[in-house]
């Protein structure tokens, strides 16, 4: 089998990046290692920065976003017994985000994908990518017992932070840069209407929270657990005094239907390609999920790698793909560094001396009174501007 783009890995990066090629007459096959249904179940991010939005509905991807998703034009601080609003329309031209789950997302680019007529081979295993010095790379996959060759001009890897793809790049060329926080996220989703229209972001002694949701009907709500805590050891009333005393808002209780441990972690790979293998979203880096950026920045990967595809197949030119690496990676820097400053700000570190309990209150105590560190916050929240966007 031969196509012009492979792809590897169905989550949204992936399943976008084919989608976008498609519109532009581009050939693409998706290889996944697990099932659609896996795939469409894996219960992940729900915040979509404006430039997200943007660009699903520049893919003609936006219509049950739009009938659904529920727009924020700000966000809430619950910090020393108050709330304190961020507004993000208001510090940043009237930008916004979309509660939207990246689940729905990718139902949605799964459905697409049939319109669309997409080869989308699932559980195959990547068992080696090939020659991505060469003009036609190839990847070994297996899938049923049986071994297959795909060939293609390019590689796409979007499998993810345990996937295979980062793990073909040149060792001689790769540097890994990682960041470990002594926290983990205990998260639940629950048959509750959310009780605040904007997402509530906790800081506390006891540790941080978060309110969020995923409909009317659905929230989403996290607490900051050490590393070696269990979901075992939180009964469901357990979790809920600890959401409302460390939110001081009393939560809508209800029947919880998903719980989960996330650990928090920083990592970027450099680069993000080499020859003719790009990487995208979290095969790349990763953040921790605190300003909710994953998703978002897979996206913009994404909005840069399928120009630079465009670039090359319809204008014939190589310069974006030659660029790709070093223009992802410096906004993929600035928003590593937004993820880390609202953890860093938000969480409870056991490890800290006083002097720098002080000096977190301090920044607590900046961002909710300066004007020009709200309207910092508000930009890099509803998302840092994408240099290049691929013309659809
Ligand atoms: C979520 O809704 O899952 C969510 C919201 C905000 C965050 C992280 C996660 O910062």
């Amino acid at each position: 089998m031969r196509t012009k783009v492979a792809i590897i890995g169905a989550g949204p990066a992936g399943l976008l990046l084919s989608h976008i090629l498609h519109l532009r007459g581009i050939s693409s096959v998706i290889i996944e290692a697990r099932s659609q249904s896996y795939c469409e179940a894996r219960i992940r991010a729900g915040i979509l920065e404006q430039g997200t939005v943007d660009m699903l509905r520049a893919a003609g991807l936006g219509a049950r976003m739009d009938r659904e998703g529920l727009p924020h034009h700000g966000i809430d601080i619950a910090f020393d017994g108050g709330i304190h609003p961020i507004s993000i329309e208001k510090y940043d031209s009237g930008r916004q985000v979309m509660a939207y789950g990246q689940t729905e997302i990718v139902k949605d680019l799964f459905r697409q994908h049939v319109d669309n007529g997409t080869v989308i081979i699932t559980d195959a295993e990547v068992t080696e990518i090939r020659e991505i010095d060469s003009a036609s790379p190839q990847i070994l996959y297996r899938r049923e017992g049986k071994d297959h060759t795909l060939n293609c001009d390019f590689v796409a890897g979007c499998d993810g932070f345990r996937g295979v793809s980062r793990k073909a790049m040149p060792t001689s060329i790769r540097n890994d840069f990682d960041l470990i926080y002594p926290y983990s996220w205990l998260g639940i989703l629950a048959k509750a209407p959310p009780m605040n229209k904007v997402v509530i972001y906790a800081q506390h002694p006891r540790g941080f929270a978060l309110q969020s949701m995923r409909s009317n009907e659905i929230s989403r709500l996290y607490i900051q657990v050490d590393n070696d805590d269990h979901v075992d050891n939180w009964s469901d009333e357990a979790l809920w005094d600890e959401l409302d005393i460390r939110i001081g808002v009393k939560q809508n209780r209800g029947a919880i239907i998903q719980k989960g441990i996330t650990p928090m972690r920083s990592f970027v790979s450099e680069p993000m390609s080499s020859g003719r293998l790009f990487l995208a979203g979290d095969a790349g880096h990763i953040v921790p999920p605190t300003g909710a950026k994953g998703l978002n920045l897979a996206i913009a990967d994404i909005a840069l790698l399928s120009a630079a595809f465009i670039d090359f197949y319809c204008d014939g030119s190589e310069a974006q793909l030659k660029d790709y690496s070093e223009r992802v990676l410096r906004r993929v820097w600035k928003v590593e560094r937004f993820s880390w400053f609202c953890t860093t700000l938000l969480h409870t570190d056991h490890r800290h001396s006083e002097f720098e309990k002080r000096l977190q209150r301090a920044d607590m105590d900046y961002l909710l009174s300066s004007d020009a560190a709200m309207k910092s916050f508000a930009e890099n929240y509803a998302g840092l501007p994408i240099e290049i966007l691929p013309d659809l």
